[in-house]
């Protein structure tokens, strides 16, 4: 689907940072936007009071998502590690089932996940997202399997889905859609660090890019040192 084809898009996990920025890029681009998150989480989204829909409930409810996604040409769907409760998988599992046929899906994710198992990472960031999820587990706060398992459904579906993979994160002004690659450890994402903003803005962009269709992009800052670096230097303008 083109991007002059997207018309009304569903937001899942709107409340968050990064679901909040992908609702402002979308109502910029004049999307009609619906948007989930957890009843308790509703205020977070007061600053866009009656320009958005909101469909408040758990993401991972499939009758709260089958009621959100209906009549969407595009979903953006947040998936975090959160709780014990199999709630990143059980989100995608809702899209999955309920979004309508040929509708476009655009997941997030970090780079941890591994779409083909060709991704190279350093020992300091397996260390770190080993430790995580340990740590995670014990206290019962989250549950980075069950990401993977979320991204093993999507990867296994016949949809039309893109899963963006971000690398670290950083609040600040947007610096432009952020460049990516297939894989992890490919040279150009070795800075690591990307504008939340951009993030939104990649996933946001992905709706009407067609050549994302079933890809699995790990995604960097275009300002980052890699990207310049891979991009022949620095512009002039930076
Ligand atoms: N943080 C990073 O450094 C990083 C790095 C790479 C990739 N990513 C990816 O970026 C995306 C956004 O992550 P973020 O860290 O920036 O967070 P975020 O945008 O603030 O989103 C957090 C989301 O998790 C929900 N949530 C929080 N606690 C929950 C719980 N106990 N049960 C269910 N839902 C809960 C929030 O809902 P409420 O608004 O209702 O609380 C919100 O929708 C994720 O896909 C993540 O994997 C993050």
């Amino acid at each position: 689907m083109s991007s002059d084809r997207v018309k009304r898009i569903c937001i899942i996990g709107a409340s968050g940072k990064l679901g909040q920025y992908m609702v402002g890029h979308a109502l910029e681009r004049g999307y009609e936007v619906v948007g989930v998150c957890r009843e308790r989480s509703v205020q977070k989204l007061a600053a866009f009071e009656g320009r958005m829909t909101v469909v408040p409930g758990p993401t991972n409810d499939p009758e709260v998502i089958r009621r959100a996604v209906a009549g969407c040409d595009g979903v953006l769907t947040v998936l975090v590690p959160w709780g014990v409760q199999q709630y990143a998988s059980g989100t995608a599992q809702a899209v999955l089932d309920h979004a309508p046929p040929g509708a476009r899906l655009v997941f997030s994710c970090g780079w941890h996940i591994t779409r083909d198992g060709e991704d190279r990472y350093s020992r300091m960031f397996t260390m770190g997202v080993r430790i995580a999820a340990v740590l995670g587990k014990i206290v019962r706060a989250v549950e980075i399997d069950d990401q993977v398992e979320a991204c093993r459904r999507v990867f296994a579906s016949d949809t039309r889905w893109t899963v963006v993979r971000g690398s670290s994160l950083e609040e600040g002004q947007s610096q432009g859609l952020p460049v990516w690659s297939r894989h992890v450890g490919d040279p150009v994402l070795a800075s690591n660090l990307t504008r939340r903003v951009d993030f939104a803005l990649f996933m946001v962009e992905a709706l009407g890019d067609d050549t994302l269709v079933q890809q699995a992009p790990a995604i960097v800052g275009c300002r980052t040192p890699s990207a310049f670096a891979h991009a022949g230097g620095l512009p002039k303008h930076a």
